[in-house]
Parts: structure tokens; C-alpha cells; sequence
């Protein structure tokens, strides 16, 4: 067939509808389900937009004869008559469910090999297979959808950072590390032997260095890479809206992203309230066990440490003594939880490494504990009182380091949020978390390191802490959070050179290792820098969330598995002799 036979599209298959009705139409598209009843054949037509029906069988005999030999997923070309159906035959399934289109004439533009799986939404198919043939899972309209979507996302992006002053810059991929907490991908380099590019984990020192250089306001829709372990809410490479500005307060910054983020949803009709609401991270850590609370849902956590300062229980003792915590979570109702399904809560907090999940049951013959004997009945009582706890309910209690307190304990509330379904599908909430610490303490490194990164400036009124107490020092960053999943985060950046020193002090950076690694950006600093801060946003994340899906995996095109494969090209692959000589490198 050369060009000319092509047959020229007048309308979308989805687009179809009553308002064609008795005129002709040309429609290309894949075949998305074939049934033959003999001496009429029925097409289900599938393009971008949508599905139509064509008939086949009131046309020519030849018509007739191709429609026979067509298979799933063929690409065809169909000319027809678009006719309403009568109301017994309207199918409610599909947006042009009202018509059909009676072809008059049929092209097999291209034949398709019978796909490994159905290529509509009903069909369940393994994941693994589905990104082995992603190219055959992006037709399925979910996909078609989710990516439009995206598209128009990052369009809103664009004009909202635009009318705002804002323009963006690309930076380099090919680089040096900027440390966001990661590993780094690594690139050889062919010409300086033993020397590496590392791809970028953020933009982080370039859009600051722009600061230096006066753009004043900056945005890019940027890929970043972190070699971490993957998640359902992780991906090796994603795309970040990273924005910074000079002279910015934290207001600035939180007025401007509950702004994009009420443009982006207006694009799926979600009206959200502004401004969005904030916490500190003592108190998200404190009532909610997180840095990234879900506030959909109640159970909070309470502190139960004072219930149990002089019990004779020396388990608890021994932990209050060594700085330990002992929280709750009042489950009501609770007390017609059975002992095994107590247990198998007992297996989630567990992952977070708490020791054990101890309870206490209150009805109205009294209360029930798992507690040993020692523990005194005024101790319990004192424990259900603070817990706010009445007759038919239960408290969670786990006792132990602080940090697996909060995590087990946090995990614990979800847990139950999503087994009893108490979180409402139809809320977005949205939360600002700020005054995280500055630094916090590796036991297996032996040094502090950066919550956020190191240019991360410390609260003004926390400057002096650095000399004594680094740990106490709060920063001034933060986080904004949608339904417990942290969408972006940024900071105020340290503009003062002595002050980035300091830092690097803390952080056991010594001066040749920061000159090695970040010369260029302490040098910069030198140079006249503006106050500056800014954030990034996980666009993935966003549009996961706008598109109501549960992985990013959904809105990533071509995304990689949870061993950071990609099944469809089959990378990372084995590379040539040839090729490594070239990098000077030999692999082991
Ligand atoms: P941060 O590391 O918090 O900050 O990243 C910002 C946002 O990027 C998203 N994100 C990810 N999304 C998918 N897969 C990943 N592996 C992944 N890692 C991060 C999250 C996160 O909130 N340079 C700083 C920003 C700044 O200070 O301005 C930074 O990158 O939604």
C-alpha cells in the first residue's frame, strides 16, 4: 500500500457520537475485540480518545471478507455511516455506546502478532508481564489517560511559574554528587581515566548557584536519579518540579505551592482549601508517630511515660531510664479484637523493631492486659485514663527507643486505618511539616548527618545550639504532605560562607573533603549570595495522586521494577570488552 491508500481519520473512535448520526466517517484505530456472528461482524474500534462499534455486513462482500481476517490489535482503517442504536442495543459500558458506525469500507493498515496479553482494562495480568510489554500496556486507556493528564499537569506548572516570574533553566546530568541522602548512578569517563560524572540526585547546587548568578526565580521540570532502594512511592529516576527564589520567606515558598497545587487540581475538578494547614515536626512526631502524618483519620498516639514512672514492671522502668518512650493508641471500639488478631498486629509493629505490642482491654467487667501480673492495677487505670480510653475499647501500647516508638506505633495506625477502613477516599489533605532538626545522629556512621541536605540554613534563634547542642537545632525546612505521602520538600539555604563551614564541621565534613567536593559552590557562596530557598516537588508523586493510583510504576512511561529493572529494553545489561577498555574499567 503506498501513502495515498492511507485512509485520512475525520474523527476519533471515542469522539464519535448522536450528533454524526447519518454522516460519513473515517476512523483508524487497533482492534480491540472481534465477534463474528457469521454473516455480521462486529468490531470493537480503539484509539486514543475511546472505543466505537463498527459493523461489518452492509457493505461490500470484500468488506466483509477482510473484517473476517482481522485479529486483535490489528490497525485499521474504517469509512462508514455513524447510525444511533436502538435503545435495546445501547451499551451504557462505553462512552459512544448510543451509535455505531456501519463500514462501507475496511483497511488492514497493519496486521499485529496475537498480543501475550487481552489489552483491555479487565483483563488481570501479571505485572512483570505487563512491563516486559509496556508498549502493549500504555494502549489501555487507564494509561492513555494517566499520561494525558500528566501532560496537562506540567503544562499548568509551566504557566503558573511562568505568570509568576519564574523561568525555567536546564542543568547538567552529567556532574557531580549533590548529597540528597542517596547513592549516586555513576557515569565513567572515557577521557580522564578513574574519574566518574555522577547523575544528579536534585538540581540542588546548580538552581542555588542560578540564585548567585541573579535569575532571582527559577523552576524545571527535572529527571533525578537515586540508586535507593524502590518503593511503590520510589522510582531510580523521577522527575521533580524543583523551584528556587532569592529574598524568599518560608511564606513565600507556602503560598506559592498551595497555589500550583490548587491549579493542578482544579484540572481534575478537586476544589482544595487554602491555605493548608501546619505542624511542627515535634508535633507531627507526637501525636502522629511521623514526619508525614496522614490527618484523614484519628487515632493519635498518646504518651503513657508518666503512667508508668514508678512502676515496679522493670522492663518499663529500664526504658524511661535510658530515655526510652512508652506511647499508646486507643482503638475505639477495640475490646472484641481477638487475641489472634492482636497478634498478628503484634507482626506489624514488629518490622519497626519494637520488642512487644502490649494492650489493655477495658470493658465493663474490667480491665484486661497482656502487662505480667506486676504491673499494678492503678498503672493501668492511670494508662486507660490518659489514653482517654472507656468501656469497649483497647490500647496499643509500645514501649522502647523513641524512634521505633514512633515507627511501630505510626505503622501500627495505619495498619488499622486501612483494616477497619477508616480513611475517607474523597479527602486531600494536604499538611505543611516544618522546624524539622537540622541534623540527627548515625549510630552507624558515628557523625551527625543532614536531615534535608547540608544548605539547609539552621532557625536564627537555633544559631547559637550549633556551638552546644547540634542535635537540638531545628532547621528551617520543611515539608508539604498529601494524605501521608511527602510530596516535596525544601528549605531556607544558608547564604553565608562561615556559616556553610560550620556545617560541614558538624556534619565531620573536614575542609579538603568539602573543597574536594563542593570547591566550586563555597567559592560561589563568596561571590555576593543572596538570601535564597525553594522546594521540589515529586511530580510522579503528584500525578499518582491526582490519577487516584496506587505506584508510580502507573505513571512513569517507561518505568523499572522494584530491582531497579527495566523488563521491557532489559537494562541494566552487560556491556562490551571493548567498551569498558575504553572506560579503563575491569569488573570483577
Ligand atoms: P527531596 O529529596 O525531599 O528534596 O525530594 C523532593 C521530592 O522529590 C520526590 N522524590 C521522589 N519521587 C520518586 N522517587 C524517588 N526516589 C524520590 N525521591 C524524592 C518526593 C520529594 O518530596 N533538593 C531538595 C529540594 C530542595 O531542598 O529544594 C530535594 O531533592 O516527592
Amino acid at each position: 500500500m503506498n501513502e495515498s491508500d492511507q485512509m485520512q481519520r475525520t474523527v476519533y473512535c471515542g469522539e464519535v457520537n448522536e450528533e454524526l448520526a447519518g454522516q460519513t466517517v473515517v476512523l483508524t484505530g487497533w482492534v480491540d475485540r472481534r465477534r463474528d456472528l457469521g454473516g455480521l461482524i462486529f468490531l470493537d474500534l480503539r484509539d486514543r480518545e475511546g472505543i466505537v462499534q463498527v459493523v461489518v455486513g452492509h457493505g461490500s462482500g470484500d468488506t466483509l471478507d477482510t473484517a473476517k481476517s482481522i485479529r486483535s490489535e490489528f490497525v485499521v482503517g474504517v469509512a462508514g455511516k455513524v447510525v444511533e442504536r436502538t435503545p435495546d442495543t445501547v451499551n451504557p459500558e462505553i462512552a459512544t455506546g448510543t451509535v455505531e458506525v456501519q463500514a462501507s469500507e475496511i483497511r488492514i493498515l497493519n496486521e499485529a502478532s496475537t498480543p501475550p496479553f487481552p489489552v483491555n482494562e479487565k483483563a488481570e495480568v501479571a505485572e512483570e508481564t505487563r512491563l516486559r510489554y509496556r508498549f502493549l500496556d500504555l494502549r489501555r486507556p487507564r494509561f492513555q489517560r494517566n499520561f494525558r493528564l500528566r501532560h496537562r499537569v506540567g503544562l499548568e506548572v509551566r504557566k503558573l511559574l511562568d505568570e509568576e516570574g519564574f523561568i525555567e533553566i536546564e542543568t547538567p546530568f552529567l556532574t557531580k554528587s549533590t548529597p540528597e541522602g542517596a547513592r549516586d548512578y555513576l557515569v565513567p569517563s572515557r577521557l580522564y581515566a578513574g574519574h566518574f560524572y555522577a547523575l544528579p540526585q536534585s538540581p540542588q547546587l546548580f538552581k542555588q548557584l542560578l540564585m548567585i548568578s541573579g535569575f532571582d526565580r527559577y523552576f524545571q521540570i527535572v529527571r533525578c536519579f537515586r540508586d535507593e532502594d524502590q518503593r511503590a512511592d520510589r522510582q531510580a529516576e523521577f522527575t521533580q518540579i524543583d523551584i528556587e527564589m532569592s529574598f524568599p520567606s518560608m511564606d513565600t515558598v507556602f503560598t506559592l505551592v498551595e497555589m500550583l497545587m490548587s491549579r493542578v487540581f482544579d484540572l481534575v475538578g478537586i476544589e482544595l482549601t487554602l491555605p493548608f494547614p501546619r505542624m511542627t515536626y515535634g508535633e507531627a512526631m507526637s501525636r502522629f508517630g511521623t514526619d508525614r502524618p496522614d490527618t484523614r483519620f484519628g487515632l493519635e498516639l498518646c504518651d503513657l511515660g508518666d503512667c508508668f514512672r514508678e512502676t515496679p514492671f522493670r522492663v518499663f522502668r529500664k526504658i524511661l531510664a535510658e530515655g526510652g518512650a512508652i506511647k499508646g493508641i486507643r482503638l475505639s471500639p477495640g475490646a472484641s479484637y481477638s487475641r489472634a488478631q492482636v497478634d498478628k498486629l503484634r507482626d506489624v509493629t514488629a518490622i519497626y523493631g519494637a520488642q512487644a505490642l502490649s494492650w489493655i482491654r477495658c470493658d465493663t467487667e474490667g480491665l484486661k492486659t497482656s502487662f505480667p501480673k506486676v504491673v499494678p492495677l492503678a498503672e493501668l487505670q492511670a494508662a486507660c485514663a490518659k489514653a482517654e480510653a472507656e468501656s469497649g475499647d483497647l490500647v496499643f501500647i509500645v514501649a522502647g527507643k523513641p524512634s521505633v516508638v514512633h515507627a511501630a506505633l505510626s505503622g501500627l495506625r495505619l495498619h488499622l486505618a486501612n483494616q477497619l477502613e477508616l480513611i475517607p477516599a474523597d479527602r486531600n489533605d494536604f499538611l505543611w511539616v516544618y522546624d524539622f532538626p537540622l541534623v540527627e545522629w548515625s549510630d552507624e556512621q558515628q557523625r551527625f548527618l543532614s536531615l534535608h541536605h547540608p544548605f539547609t540554613s539552621p532557625l536564627e534563634a537555633d544559631v547559637a545550639l550549633l556551638a552546644t547542642d547540634p542535635g537540638a537545632a531545628r532547621a528551617r525546612a520543611y515539608d508539604v504532605v498529601l494524605n501521608g505521602m511527602e510530596i516535596g520538600g525544601g528549605s531556607i539555604r544558608i547564604h553565608r560562607p562561615e556559616l556553610q563551614k560550620k556545617i560541614f564541621d558538624i556534619l565531620g565534613i573536614a575542609d579538603d573533603e568539602a573543597n574536594a567536593k563542593f570547591g566550586f559552590f563555597l567559592e560561589a557562596l563568596r561571590y555576593g549570595t543572596p538570601p535564597h530557598g525553594g522546594i521540589a516537588l515529586g511530580l510522579d508523586r503528584l500525578v499518582m495522586m491526582l490519577a487516584g493510583e496506587k505506584s508510580l510504576r502507573d505513571v512513569i512511561a517507561f518505568p523499572k521494577t522494584a530491582r531497579a529493572m527495566d523488563l521491557m529494553c532489559g537494562a541494566p545489561s552487560p556491556v562490551t570488552e571493548t567498551q569498558l577498555k575504553e572506560l579503563h574499567i575491569k569488573t570483577r
